[in-house]
């Protein structure tokens, strides 16, 4: 597929994508998303990539939202499938088979923002702004933001950022678990590579299992979830990585995975 909205790079086993439509501050129009589906299926699919980081261009938007543009004039259904359409990737991003960091280096709104809440993980730039400004626009949030962000950092906290559209600062943003760090605009990109090369050295099929174990036990009531964990605790010794991780820990030795 051309990419025209985003540059897609992999080295050391981490992939990159970065969000590229500066002039309209990388805001999500049909198109893009349609470019990101493609990317994150090739992700996916590539065995030499083991973690995932997000960005945007440039340092003055991560993604400043959806296409305010496109969205103008559209009918109820097409709002609709546009809904649909932006949840089904932040979907396919969430539920990826690896680690996705989101590296939030300026406005995170709207979409934006949503994007980065599919994201396992979320450092901020010092420059950072996070809103959801959806309801000043006469709109609610369209691509999970008005469940994940509830989900992530509290039902209270998430109607005050909904219901006002205000938007924070990275600082703020920290206060109340938005992100889980917050660093210079100049070491962003370094201290988001810096998690991925930890992802990289575990098990990816370990990994794996642990971040189904934990998105899927989300979704759970508490028991059900206890037993999914068991579950996927059981299978864990059916890999190889097992044996690799228990024998090398008992053997004083560094272990090897495999991903097996
Ligand atoms: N959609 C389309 N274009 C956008 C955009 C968006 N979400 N955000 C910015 N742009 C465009 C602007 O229209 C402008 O284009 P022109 O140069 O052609 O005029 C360009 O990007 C630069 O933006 P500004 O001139 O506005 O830059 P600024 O520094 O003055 O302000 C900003 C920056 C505060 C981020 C402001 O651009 C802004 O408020 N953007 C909209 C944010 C927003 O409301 N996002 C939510 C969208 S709705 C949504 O996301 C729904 C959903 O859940 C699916």
């Amino acid at each position: 597929m051309e990419l025209n909205n985003i540059i897609f790079e992999h080295d050391s086993n981490v992939g990159i994508i970065t969000i590229n439509r500066p002039k309209a501050l990388n805001a999500l129009n049909k198109e893009l998303l349609e470019e990101l589906s493609w990317v994150v299926n090739q992700v996916k699919q590539n065995d030499e990539i083991r973690a995932l980081i997000i960005t945007g261009t440039g340092e003055k938007a991560f993604v400043a939202g959806a296409d305010i543009g496109y969205m103008e004039n559209l009918s109820s259904l097409e709002g609709k499938k546009f809904s649909l359409l932006g949840q089904q990737i932040f979907s396919e991003i969430e539920l990826l088979n690896k680690p996705v960091i989101a590296a939030i280096n300026g406005f995170a709104l709207g979409g934006g923002c949503e994007l980065a809440l599919a994201c396992d993980v979320r450092f901020a730039s010092s420059q950072a702004k996070f809103g959801q400004p959806e309801i000043n626009l006469g709109i609610i949030p369209g691509f999970g933001g008005s469940q994940r962000l509830p989900r992530l950092i509290g039902k209270g906290l998430a109607a005050e950022l909904l219901y006002t559209g205000d938007i924070i600062d990275a600082n703020e943003a920290y206060r109340i678990g938005l992100v889980n760090k917050v660093v210079e605009p100049e070491k962003l990109m370094d201290t988001a590579k810096e998690l991925a090369g930890k992802f990289v050295n575990k098990s990816p099929v370990i990994l794996q299992l642990l971040k189904e174990a934990v998105n899927e036990g989300m979704e759970m009531e508490l028991s059900q979830a206890l037993a999914h964990e068991a579950d996927i605790f059981g299978l864990c010794f059916s890999t190889e990585d097992q044996k690799e991780g228990m024998n090398a820990f008992l053997n004083k030795r560094r272990a090897q995975f495999k991903g097996q």
